[in-house]
């Protein structure tokens, strides 16, 4: 049976360890034996929403793999534009490719993709609902930094509402030990209850503020994300909210012992420049974690023991 990489919610936690087992190995292997594991197989791209670093590491990844890639990175130069549905675009690139990528404005758009096709799916973003290779890299991160993910303290700041990079990580580190969650944000992003309500998350333990500096103080983790103005119905209300968070080296002065601050990246304004030389940083290792993460990933869904 064909497996996909769809939502969090569809992983236990063994499934998240054995992914970080995978990309440690797969991260230790010399360049010339990586470069021969995926010869011969085809990655396709199918981005219907903008991206630099999700769709640049896959392809990145399955090149250093032995493998290539086809696709394409906005749905204006393909025929959905002439009214192809959704599911007739998967069942024909499933014919050109091995594995599919995909990233969707729309909610769902993965599961169909996959539920319409024989191969392996990796849902690249879907709307506000999930981005789970971004979540594992980010996992894989945390793994390097802290040694392990059990007991955490970890603030999540910003735009809670609609990103999705949140909502995966919620699920992922709720199955976690003892892992606390603050919740920073204004009123009008505040976390879906959902994603605190059910499944693991239900029995973590969270607390919820306005206020990043008390968390910059007392988290090992913030972990910073972009106010989504592409998600707001109405730009008025973007406007209000849109400068609500920035951490710059001056907000770092109180910062606890080894604070790494995290986004998954594009910012804009809420982490300011003056941060990217502090040791605080830690975005631009999650870019690099992004490459390995990938590979082990589709390494594991094409069923390739490295
Ligand atoms: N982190 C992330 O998804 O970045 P891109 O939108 O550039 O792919």
């Amino acid at each position: 049976m064909k497996r996909d990489l769809i939502s969090i919610a569809d992983l236990g936690r063994p499934d998240l360890l054995r992914y970080l087992e995978q990309a440690a190995h797969v991260e230790a292997l010399p360049a010339a034996s990586k470069s021969r594991l995926l010869t011969g197989r085809v990655l396709a791209v199918l981005f219907f929403e903008p991206s630099t670093r999700t769709r640049l590491s896959f392809e990145a990844a399955m090149a250093r793999l032995g493998g290539s890639v086809l696709g394409f990175a906005e749905a204006t130069t393909a025929s959905v534009v002439k009214g192809e549905s959704l599911r007739d675009t998967a069942r024909t690139v499933e014919r050109y490719a091995d594995i599919l990528a995909i990233r969707h404005p729309r909610e769902g758009a993965a599961r169909v993709v996959a539920e319409a096709t024989g191969i392996p799916i990796v849902n690249a973003g879907d709307g506000t609902n999930q981005h789970p290779s971004q979540t594992l890299l980010d996992l894989y991160t945390l793994k390097k930094y802290f040694g392990t993910l059990d007991g955490l303290k970890i603030a999540l700041a910003g735009d809670l509402k609609y990103s999705r990079t949140v909502h995966s990580l919620v699920q992922a580190l709720a199955l976690f030990d003892a892992v606390e969650f603050t919740l920073v944000s204004p009123p009008m992003l505040r976390l879906p209850e959902y994603l605190r309500e059910s499944g693991p998350a239900a029995r973590a333990k969270f607390a919820e503020t306005e206020v990043l500096d008390d968390a910059v103080e007392r988290c090992n983790v913030v972990y910073m994300t972009r106010v989504q103005k592409e998600r707001f119905p109405d730009l008025l209300e973007y406007e209000k909210v849109k400068d609500a968070y920035c951490i710059d080296a001056r907000l770092l002065q109180h910062a606890a012992p080894g604070l790494k601050i995290m986004h998954p990246l594009p910012r804009v304004n809420e982490i300011h420049a003056d941060v990217d030389q502090t040791p605080h940083a830690g975005y631009f290792d999650q870019v690099a974690n992004g490459v390995i993460m990938r590979q082990a990933i589709m390494l594991d869904l094409l069923g390739v023991t490295p």
